[in-house]
């Protein structure tokens, strides 16, 4: 329960509200998670938030969060100064199904700041890229200015073993990709839904539309995995505070499979 520190290396602005801090240990110590899972992060005299990791599993002397500014502690956080301390607890929580989609074709559902948990997915998919079949990534934010990690999407784009679409609600003239909801991407995209696993990431109501749509074009209940977000407070499965009907987001959660939850989307607090 005790926060280890952490000092931020560098902070990089990723769009409206929304800052990318990269944060090293204390001391040097290498903070490992897999891909999914979250910190608990204070930002000290303020309050204690749980953020996902959102960068490489494969570089654990760097912890990466993106965070978007919208109550007293994320903005604090995303207003600290490269050598500012942050409180650090975790990892917390489950990963996204990595090892269950070797062999199988991954198509992966951002909505705005989702794509920041997907991140550090992607990597490790990439990085391991022989194991899987067709990639995915199927990305929705509002607007142009909205869409996270530009110069890596690019890098990304220029692969040819991984399909990337983005799309955005509204654009002006100088957009010339997908306008729509990311929904609209699903039945364009090129995997085998018989044997595809999807990991959606977003704001809940994008999540239900996407789910929608994945079992429209035949993906089954047990091939999607979402990850759910609730108010914390301990993190570690004591306070109650995440309840989702019958399960601990923090300790069961973040990330679910479809089927174990269906009934809970859309419910508020429960
Ligand atoms: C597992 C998990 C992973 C998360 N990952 C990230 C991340 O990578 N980046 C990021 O920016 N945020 C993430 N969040 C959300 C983040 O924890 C909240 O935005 C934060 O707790 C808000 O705290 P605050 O004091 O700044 O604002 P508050 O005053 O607490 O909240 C401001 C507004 O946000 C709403 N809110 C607060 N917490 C949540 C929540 N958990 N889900 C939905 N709405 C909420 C409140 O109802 C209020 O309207 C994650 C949450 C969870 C549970
Ligand atoms: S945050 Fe305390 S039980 Fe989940």
């Amino acid at each position: 329960m005790l926060p280890r520190i952490a000092r931020v290396r560098r902070r990089r602005h990723d769009g409206p509200q929304v800052w990318t801090l990269e944060l090293e240990m204390e001391g040097n110590a290498f903070s490992c998670f897999a891909p999914g899972q979250f910190n608990m992060l204070t930002a000290f005299g303020v309050g204690e938030v749980p953020i996902s990791h959102s960068g490489n599993p494969a570089a654990p002397d760097t912890v990466v969060h993106t965070i978007r500014s919208v109550g007293p502690v994320t903005t604090a956080l995303t207003e600290l100064a490269p050598g500012d301390p942050v409180g650090l607890r975790g990892p917390f929580g489950s990963a996204w199904p990595i090892d269950e989609a070797a062999g199988r074709d991954v198509v992966m559902v951002a909505g705005g700041l989702g794509l920041a948990p997907l991140r550090p997915a992607l990597h490790r998919l990439l990085a391991e890229r022989e194991r899987f079949g067709n990639l995915v990534l199927l990305y929705g934010a509002r607007s142009p200015d909205n869409v996270l990690f530009r110069r890596e999407i690019e890098n990304w784009r220029r692969r040819l073993d991984v399909e990337i679409e983005l799309t955005v609600d509204h654009a002006l003239t100088d957009w010339n990709g997908h306008v729509g909801v990311v929904t609209t991407l699903i039945r364009r995209a090129k995997f085998d839904p018989g044997q595809s696993i999807a990991l959606v990431c977003g704001p809940e109501v994008m999540m239900r539309f996407a789910i929608a749509a994945l079992r429209d074009v035949g993906i089954s209940a047990k091939g999607i995995y979402l990850s759910m977000e609730r108010n914390m407070k301990c993190a570690v499965g004591f306070c109650g505070h995440c309840q989702f009907g019958p399960v601990f987001v923090c300790r069961d959660g973040p990330i679910f499979r479809y089927d174990r939850v269906r009934g809970l989307l859309g419910i508020k607090e429960i």
